[in-house]
């Protein structure tokens, strides 16, 4: 069983819930992914999972393989949209995250490879604009995304939807699209890429319209670093400057799962 969060409270329609560690955060949100897969295939329905990348949803895949592995949960009617991938890029670096998914989920799992979906960072550069459009197109096609997993980046960027002056209208309307990345987006994956200057700067990203439009969002942040940016995400002022306070104009579902060092500062206010 997953451990209990040390705080649950709600706000604007999301649920906070803190942990202790990321790893029993991490524990929830593997549940909820299999609960929803469950859930679908005992209405013969395909499970449609938006996923996310990077060092945060690691234990989350981890725990999934295992769900998988010991309790028989099976993804073959489960169809996957990742989040974002570099751009330019062949699936083969060691940045990509369609290695990554590959790594992780993919290769450990029975999801069929038609129905694992990641962003194409090899599509010739005059494509590109296509690729992404379809992307909306194959997702709507499909019913639309059941259970979207995030994280959030140091900037409050979500997927590479990175901050903006756009008007809150424009940027929740912003397709899947390609994007350059942030100043501090840059800096936070210098460590993977072996310095600032080797960092991709382009990447193709699910757009804030189609993240908006999951049926429910379990969005993960862990450490100290993310602590200001899921301060100013739940509690600051809606705005595109901050993209993942955009995530607070929706009705539907939305679950933070923050450790305790990332809800640092917002412990005292939720308690209240
Ligand atoms: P991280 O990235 O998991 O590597 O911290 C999160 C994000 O940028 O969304």
């Amino acid at each position: 069983m997953p451990a209990e969060p040390i705080l649950e409270s709600s706000r604007e329609g999301a649920t906070i819930l803190v942990f202790e560690d990321p790893l029993s955060a991490c524990a929830v949100a593997a549940e909820r992914i299999a609960a929803t897969i469950r859930d679908r295939a005992s209405n013969r329905r395909k499970a449609v999972l938006g996923l996310a990348t990077g060092s945060t949803p690691e234990p989350v895949y981890e725990r999934l393989v295992a769900i998988h592995k010991q309790e028989s949960l099976s993804f073959a009617n489960v169809v996957t949209y990742n989040l974002d991938e570099y751009y330019p890029i062949s699936p083969f670096d060691r940045n990509s995250y369609r290695l990554y998914m590959h790594q992780k989920l993919f290769d450990s799992v029975d999801l069929p490879a038609a129905s694992a979906h990641v962003l194409d960072g090899t599509a010739p550069a005059g494509f590109v604009d296509e690729v992404a459009a379809a992307y909306d197109r194959w997702i709507e096609a499909d019913g639309g995304i059941d259970l979207q997993l995030l994280g959030i980046g140091r900037n409050g960027h979500i997927g590479f939807n990175e901050p903006s002056d756009l008007t809150i209208e424009r940027a929740i309307a912003l397709p899947t699209r390609l994007v350059s990345l942030h100043p501090t987006t840059i800096v936070d994956a210098a460590r993977s890429f072996g310095g600032e200057d080797k960092v991709i700067r382009g990447a193709i990203t699910m757009g804030i319209k189609t993240i908006l439009a999951a049926r429910s969002i379990v969005i993960l942040a862990f450490g100290a670093g993310k602590e200001s940016a899921v301060r100013d995400a739940i509690l600051g002022p809606i705005s595109p400057a901050l993209p993942a306070s955009l995530l607070r104009t929706r009705t539907a579902e939305t679950t933070w799962l923050v450790d305790r060092a990332a809800a640092r500062s917002i412990v005292a206010e939720l308690s209240r």
